[in-house]
């Protein structure tokens, strides 16, 4: 009778411990069944989230007031597209410009891609831009690693851009004049022999641009020189170059800027600097990393009279 009783507890420990294994077993597979499957959700909304807005143009609008300003340009506005390289919008950049009627059009550089070698994409949107209204463009870096750039600035003049890389150009509305300077990106230069480490060349070349009695705008690639435009005193910059900071962080910003690094200061929005306004598109294309939660902007600027 003992050794009946004994044996058959032994069997009962034995196979409550299998069982309790097996159910520990199960409860992990289980465990990392979901596990797998929550990183999958968040993977494929990531995925989705960043196809979505990598293939959405966001437009942001923005009202410059200056006592500067001519009551003749209250009101003016300019569609400001920076960064396209080469990215085929198809007609939805050109209609979402065209519903916004815009006085000009300022083009701030990297309109094609050095990864590309055609760039007709580029010409299609220039040649439909145009019909909308005038069209202002400066260089980027992507224009200088260019093959021909030549070429393209050739076939953009004759289609009627007007090309201001370091020259400045009237626009007048009623009996009132605004000043437009260019600058050209650095990059078609030496480096060293357009910026020395005060920043001077830079600033005698946009203060012999401006006009002292006008209402100085400056479209220049590269954001990062903010110091120095406003040490030139220029009234407003229009910039691009960072793409946003290419991966936005909620809650911290861009990543990631050429010419800033890691955590950049300069990626979008308005920045102001004594007496300079800075706008900064976040650009509507993409070149050799892709965008994070970083919509293509279409940035409209509306200056307003005091
Ligand atoms: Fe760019």
């Amino acid at each position: 009778m003992f050794f009946y009783l004994r044996d058959n507890f032994i069997v009962a420990f034995f196979s409550f411990i299998h069982h309790n294994e097996s159910m520990i077993r199960k409860d992990k597979a289980f465990t990392v069944i979901v596990v797998l499957e929550i990183l999958f959700i968040i993977a494929a909304s990531l995925g989705i989230w960043i196809v979505y807005t990598n293939n959405n143009i966001q437009t942001s609008y923005y009202v410059i007031e200056d006592d500067l300003i001519p009551e003749g340009f209250d009101g003016f506005k300019i569609a400001h597209v920076s960064d396209l390289h080469n990215k085929d919008w198809k007609d939805r950049l050109c209609d979402l410009i065209e519903k916004e009627k815009p006085d000009i059009i300022a083009i701030t550089g990297d309109i094609v891609d050095s990864s590309d070698v055609y760039y007709d994409i580029s010409l299609q949107f220039i040649e439909k831009a145009l019909n909308i209204a005038p069209v202002y463009f400066v260089t980027g870096n992507h224009e200088s690693y260019m093959q021909d750039y030549k070429s393209l600035q050739k076939k953009m003049s004759d289609a009627g851009v007007i090309l201001i890389d370091d020259k400045s150009v009237l626009i007048k509305k009623g009996d009132c004049y605004i000043n437009l300077i260019g600058l050209q990106d650095p990059s078609f230069t030496q480096k060293s022999a357009f910026l020395d480490n005060s920043g001077s060349i830079l600033r005698e070349k946009i203060v012999s641009l401006k006009e002292d009695d006008l209402y100085n705008v400056l479209l220049s690639h590269r954001p990062e020189y903010m110091d120095y435009y406003a040490d030139a005193g220029v009234n407003l910059v229009l910039s691009g170059h960072a793409h946003g900071g290419q991966i936005i962080l909620p809650f911290i910003g861009g990543l990631i800027a050429p010419g800033q690094g890691f955590f950049p200061e300069y990626t979008q929005g308005v920045h102001t600097k004594e007496n300079t306004n800075m706008v900064i598109s976040r650009g509507l294309g993409d070149s050799y990393l892709p965008r994070v939660n970083n919509m293509p902007e279409l940035v409209i600027i509306t200056l307003k009279s005091l």
